[in-house]
């Protein structure tokens, strides 16, 4: 059951000039969120605004989440600074189901945030890892490592290419048996979706729909998902409370 719980802002970095890390002081959370899952985080003028949880530290009783400014509300939550405190709703929503021994994370804009969680828990379950990441050019480069494989549209780091130019650089052994686990922009999940279908693999998705509630009440993150009764096309899932993962054949692209 998610709880609303004032949280203090133990940290803050900005990891480029729009894009925030920052570390919130809530035990609950740290301890109960899984990948996957997200938190609504208030701000003075406007509904709460959704995020990914990032990573959390369950001796510290701590968890971060990655905000780039897009907007008012985004720009009041990534000014927010160590001391300051707010209302934080979570986690919310169904995380990725890891059941699986190995695994082929890609995450790109917002998306390297629960990408990063992703990887840290399959770490610390000892799971075979790879990690492909997608940017538009160089200055937008976040939340990478050395280990991942990286691209970028402009060909000015990594790979020239998409996620999908990445993937095809995985060996047969890092693909063979992998669940493939993605997050970042529609574009971006719809083709990877459409990679590990060639390849025969189980893909996951997690959908970032407009929320306002975020559990489940108010209805503005519907979307359509195959619907498992013969005859019909579609049904409309709430995003925030049945996803925000959906298993990728059952998404409407
Ligand atoms: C489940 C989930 C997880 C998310 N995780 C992260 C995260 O880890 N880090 C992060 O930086 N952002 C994340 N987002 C997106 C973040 O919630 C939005 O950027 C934020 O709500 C925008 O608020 P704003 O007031 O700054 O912008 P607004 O003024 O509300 O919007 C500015 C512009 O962005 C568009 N927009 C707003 N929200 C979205 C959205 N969800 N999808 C597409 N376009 C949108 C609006 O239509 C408008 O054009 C997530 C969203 C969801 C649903
Ligand atoms: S955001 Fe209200 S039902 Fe999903």
């Amino acid at each position: 059951m998610s709880k609303d719980f004032f949280c203090e802002v133990t940290s803050k970095s900005m990891l480029n000039e729009d894009t925030a890390l920052i570390e919130f002081l809530c035990p609950e959370i740290a301890e109960s969120a899984v990948p996957g899952q997200f938190v609504n985080i208030t701000c003075s003028n406007f509904l709460r605004r959704p995020f990914g949880i990032a990573s959390v530290d369950r001796n510290r009783g701590t968890f971060k989440v990655g905000v780039k400014i897009i907007g008012e509300g985004t720009e009041e939550i990534a000014s927010f600074d160590e001391g300051d405190g707010t209302w934080i709703l979570g986690p919310l929503g169904n995380g990725f189901e890891l059941k699986s021994d190995r695994y082929i994370l890609v995450g790109g804009g917002s998306g390297v945030f629960p990408v990063n969680f992703l990887y840290e828990e399959l770490c610390s379950q000892d799971k075979k890892v790879k990690v492909v990441q997608g940017f538009r050019d160089k200055t937008q480069i976040i939340m990478n490592s050395p280990e991942y494989i990286l691209t970028t549209d402009a060909g000015d780091a990594g790979i020239k290419g998409n996620c999908c130019d990445g993937l095809n650089t995985l060996s047969k052994d890092d693909i063979k048996g992998a669940t493939v686990l993605c997050v970042g922009p529609m574009p971006m999940m719809r083709a990877v979706s459409a990679w590990a279908s060639d390849k025969g693999l189980n893909c996951y998705v997690s959908l970032e729909q407009r929320m306002a509630c975020g559990i489940g009440i108010c209805l503005v993150c519907v979307c359509k998902i195959k619907a498992e009764e013969e005859g019909i096309p579609f049904e409309h899932k709430r995003c925030c409370k049945d996803g925000p993962v959906f298993d990728s054949k059952e998404v409407i692209w």
